[in-house]
């Protein structure tokens, strides 16, 4: 398919990015990252339990190599993620005795120079390499009536560790964009917490570049209405929004499960790619990149959840041949 227009000469309105795991930089797969995207996500590599797995001892092993693609090929890079309640190792959450931290003020300080000293480290080391940090990942949980995820990361410290989160990344690189990054904003009790969220503390002075959208989706949910309200939400509060982790998934519910994609599940994908990208460039306003959740279908977080089965929901197949979803990106007309 060497003759296939590339996503990003097409695109030409934001960067187009894929989230990246490793194999994604190697020989053919690296070709066609390179060819249509100008932008990378490691999509695991700079999680907290990769970078810092023992306290204050980093390693950059799994994310260098990704990075130095990037920069060999002009590709802007977003940094994900410096605090979350995944991937972080236990130890990040045990006192001084080893036990897991309760809340007290002594906890409180340990886990926020934690924190400060994991942002330092792993900020620096990329310097203006990274040009968009994911800062904060899925802080909230629209469950609770002030909207705030109980995490450890809140049960400890409250919102001190966004504050000194944003504090510490803007410190470090002061060039980058900084995000709060979550997922089902399509939502709108889950948008207007996170709403709310940001509001409160841009008014504090904290520094707050940008909203993410994840963006995970599937062929039957949500509507195009939905995604605009979610972009229309944050429009003038002084932040760009970024689409962070977009894939469109085949499957409509958990008990679904199918040996091989079916076409028509496939056809309505591309509908939902065309549709979603027509919406995004459209609406250009303040919204500065728009990220996949993979390269192609042979590596893709939905082959093991929420259930294992066999997902297609990027715009590549396994075999990496442009799929209906990359026509409903780059040519609708074309689509089937
Ligand atoms: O590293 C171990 C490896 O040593 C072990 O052999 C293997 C066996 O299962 O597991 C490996 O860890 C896996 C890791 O990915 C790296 O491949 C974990 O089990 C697995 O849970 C982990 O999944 C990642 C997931 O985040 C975990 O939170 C997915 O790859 C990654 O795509 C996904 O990304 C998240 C975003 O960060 C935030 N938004 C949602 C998105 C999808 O869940």
């Amino acid at each position: 398919q060497a003759g296939i227009p590339s996503v990003k000469d097409v695109v030409t309105e934001f960067p187009v990015g894929a989230a990246i795991t490793g194999a994604e930089i190697t020989t053919v797969h690296g070709d066609l990252l390179a060819k249509h995207f100008s932008s990378v996500t490691p999509g695991n590599a700079l999680k907290w339990d990769a970078t810092e797995p023992a306290e204050n001892s980093f390693t950059y092993a799994q994310a260098d190599p990704l990075i130095a693609f990037a920069e060999a090929h002009a590709m802007a890079v977003r940094g994900h993620t410096l605090v979350w309640h995944n991937q972080t190792p236990a130890w990040v959450f045990q006192d001084a005795n080893g036990a897991t931290m309760t809340a007290t003020a002594e906890n409180k300080a340990l886990l926020l120079a934690r924190l400060e000293n994991h942002i330092r480290n792993v900020a620096a080391h990329y310097g203006d390499t990274i040009g968009t940090w994911d800062v904060a990942n899925e802080v909230i949980d629209e469950s609770q009536s002030d909207g705030l995820r109980r995490s450890s990361w809140y049960t400890i410290t409250g919102l001190d560790y966004l504050r000194t989160a944003f504090r510490v990344a803007r410190e470090v690189a002061p060039h980058a964009t900084l995000c709060i990054n979550d997922y089902n904003t399509n939502v709108a009790t889950k948008r207007d917490a996170l709403f709310n969220l940001v509001v409160k503390l841009k008014g504090e002075g904290v520094p707050i570049d940008c909203v993410g959208h994840q963006m995970h989706v599937n062929v039957n949910w949500p509507s195009i209405a939905d995604t605009e309200a979610m972009l229309r939400k944050f429009e003038g509060i002084g932040v760009e929004q970024q689409i962070t982790e977009m894939d469109v998934s085949i499957y409509t519910g958990s008990g679904e499960s199918f040996p091989a994609p079916p076409a028509d599940r496939l056809l309505a994908q591309a509908y939902v790619y065309r549709d979603m990208f027509a919406l995004f460039r459209r609406y250009r306003a303040d919204l500065t990149s728009v990220t996949l959740w993979g390269l192609a279908d042979d590596n893709t977080w939905l082959d093991t959840y929420p259930v294992a089965r066999k997902d297609a929901p990027l715009l590549f197949d396994t075999r990496l041949q442009a799929k209906s979803a990359y026509w409903g990106v780059v040519d609708p007309s074309k689509i089937g």
